[in-house]
């Protein structure tokens, strides 16, 4: 985070920048939004037969889904990915019992496989000795009579309890322009300094909105609202110093601030020109991309994506991206800092929550974009690259232990297109850990790939919108499962999630991050535990039928993020300590929580973000390796 000075304006005279010092405005003060609950009509995207269809289907029908509906619509397709697998959805509550049971037993059995000898156990933890502290400030957001009991509640009682607090914290983050919503603020910690943490950030309000979509009855107002906020502000002349950005860059964050003088509500936005390293946000716009998606899902309004203001900025987006260059990958090229690790932390290149996101937005493009005006043209380059880039991502960031073997034993130095070891990647390159950490059943996207640099590091974000996307085949997303299974105990730990694994550290940490004393080991970007992921994680485990996994994430999840305050992130090998510098009451801590629990209890809702495999795409190249049925 950064502080919120020197930030680039532009724009109409109704929304001037004003100096922080005018500042007059207190978001809560402005009246609640007043939403109409969405119509139903007919989709037009190609996978309305999908199974994950037909739960949304269900869903809005309000009609109960049954896990045994789950199952037998799901089985009447094979060719259908099961989105909850049978033996997790047995209709018979004894059935679950047994699945539960099976699942533990299950990572019992295959502990002898790792190297640590702990994966797969449950976890117990003791409560923590900063219980009382939330009961107090949760007492004070709460109305009377739903104040909470002491003691220790039991799993469920204390989770709609959070439920309840997290709603509540949820709504008082929401910022607004001229009366209307128009996002959440990115932290309310009356402890801290706010620096940039009173502004709206893009990545952070991507679950915000979620969670307004996926309630019961949706909220889509302030989605509408911040999609249309934030195009306005892609129009703006950027610069810094002498330098104009690109026209389709989205704001990293934006804040509404009030001018006094004329009575107005007023935007400040920032594109990178205020950010740590003045770099600009690669994610904004991909995760602006999605989430009109996924307005446009849960509503059924398309009249908003058929807008020709937003088929204008979907097209400056992928401007951004698809212009000729001397690529020679269909990748990506980015600069460190550019994403939710906004600092510097090796990520430079190809990296993989990038590109992650980036097929993403593309495949979603691919569903509104309109053919008129350019957009024929636009949507045949867009196949194109989606084809190449999965190729590309499913074959050369692909790593399980068959091919970590493979690696271990390449040649080097190999001329001509017929090269195995195509990026020239010297096997003594290999971190000493991966051959640790690599179990006998499961794998990974690894974090780049570029000449002669493969960055074996585990991102949690790329891996989980890789699956969300269907960029990961269907095999790869249960291998990705069974490595989180495996390596229980380093990816998630005592508090999920971790950002990225392992933590950089000593001489690595020094010419990495450049000493960074907000990076340190199992800090923060480096090896640090972000709350927020567990919608992601959630996510893709529901779309690849081991809502189990979740489960497990959720109820740690459940012991302590209250009690802690709502923390930005923690720190420690096993996340236990809250970050040195985390925030308290961090918005996509709390919106994270909400959309896991939403989709854990109605997978339906994993519809309005989760992409099918692309059919006509034709069969993956990469089939699942023996290393995966250990
Ligand atoms: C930090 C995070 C970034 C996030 C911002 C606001 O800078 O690294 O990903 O968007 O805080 O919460």
């Amino acid at each position: 985070m950064n502080p919120a000075s020197a930030t680039i304006v532009s724009g109409q005279e109704s929304e001037q920048r004003m100096s922080p010092e005018e500042q007059h405005s207190s978001p809560e003060e402005k009246p609640k939004s007043t939403d109409t609950p969405p119509t139903i009509a007919d989709e037009k995207d190609s996978t309305s037969e999908s199974a994950t269809e037909l739960l949304l289907n269900l869903h809005l029908n309000k009609a109960p889904i049954s896990p045994t509906d789950l199952v037998s619509e799901k089985c009447s397709d094979e060719s259908e990915k099961l989105l909850v697998s049978p033996k997790e959805t047995a209709g018979e509550e004894s059935e679950k019992v047994k699945a539960t049971v099976k699942m533990q037993n299950t990572a019992e059995e295959n502990s002898d496989c790792s190297s640590n000898g702990a994966n797969g156990k449950m976890i117990v933890l003791k409560p923590s000795p900063s219980v009382m502290n939330l009961d107090q400030s949760f007492d004070s957001i709460v109305s009377p009579g739903t104040g909470r009991q002491t003691g220790h509640l039991a799993s469920s009682e204390s989770g709609s309890m959070m439920v309840d607090e997290a709603w509540e914290r949820l709504r008082k983050s929401f910022v607004y322009l001229k009366g209307k919503p128009v996002g959440t603020l990115a932290a309310i910690d009356p402890s801290a300094e706010a620096l940039n943490y009173n502004q709206v950030f893009v990545r952070d309000f991507f679950p915000s909105g979620l969670a307004c979509l996926m309630k019961s009855p949706p909220e889509p107002e302030i989605v509408k609202n911040f999609l249309l906020k934030t195009l306005y502000l892609q129009g703006w002349e950027k610069r810094i110093d002498n330098f104009t950005l690109g026209e389709g860059v989205m704001p990293a964050s934006f804040k509404v601030l009030y001018d006094s003088h004329r009575g107005k509500d007023t935007l400040i936005a920032d594109f990178g020109g205020s950010a740590i390293g003045r770099v600009a946000p690669v994610d904004s716009g991909f995760w602006w991309i999605i989430l009109l998606r996924s307005y446009t899902k849960c509503t059924r309004d398309h009249t908003l994506s058929e807008l020709p203001e937003v088929q204008r900025g979907m097209k400056l987006i992928l401007n951004l991206c698809l212009s000729d260059g001397f690529d020679t990958f269909p990748t990506l090229l980015c600069a460190d800092g550019c994403s939710m690790i906004d600092r510097r932390m090796g990520i430079y290149g190809y990296p993989i929550e990038i590109q992650a996101l980036f097929f993403f937005a593309l495949r979603c493009v691919q569903q509104m974009l309109k053919p008129e005006g350019g957009g024929k043209e636009l949507i045949e380059r867009i196949d194109k690259r989606i084809t190449a880039l999965s190729f590309h991502i499913q074959n050369y960031y692909w790593l399980d232990f068959t091919q970590l073997n493979n690696i271990y034993r390449y040649r080097t130095e190999e001329y001509s297109h017929t090269a195995v070891n195509k990026f020239n990647v010297i096997p003594d390159s290999i971190p000493d850990w991966v051959f640790d950490f690599m179990p006998l059943r499961g794998g990974y996207l690894i974090g780049n790939v570029s000449p002669a640099r493969m960055d074996f590091r585990w991102f949690l974000v790329g891996n989980c919108i890789a699956i969300l996307s269907s960029l990961a085949t269907p095999a790869q997303a249960t291998a990705i499962m069974d490595l989180i299974e495996e390596r229980w105990e380093d990816l998630i730990g005592e508090m999920p999630l971790k950002i990225t694994y392992p933590a950089l550290e000593g001489h690595q940490w020094r010419i990495v991050t450049g000493c960074d004393p907000k990076n340190t080991r199992w800090s923060y970007h480096n090896g640090g535990t972000w709350p927020v992921l567990l919608w992601l994680l959630t996510a893709a485990c529901i779309k690849s039928g081991r809502p189990q996994i979740a489960k497990r994430a959720i109820e740690l999840v459940e012991q302590r993020l209250s009690k802690d305050g709502w923390p930005e992130y923690y720190d420690g090998k096993t996340g236990r300590y809250i970050g040195k510098q985390a925030r308290k009451y961090q918005t996509w801590s709390i919106a994270g929580y909400l959309v896991a629990k939403m989709m854990i209890e109605n997978p339906s809702n994993l519809l309005m973000i989760s992409l099918e495999e692309d059919k006509k795409k034709g069969k993956p190249r990469l089939t699942r390796s023996t290393s995966w049925s250990c």
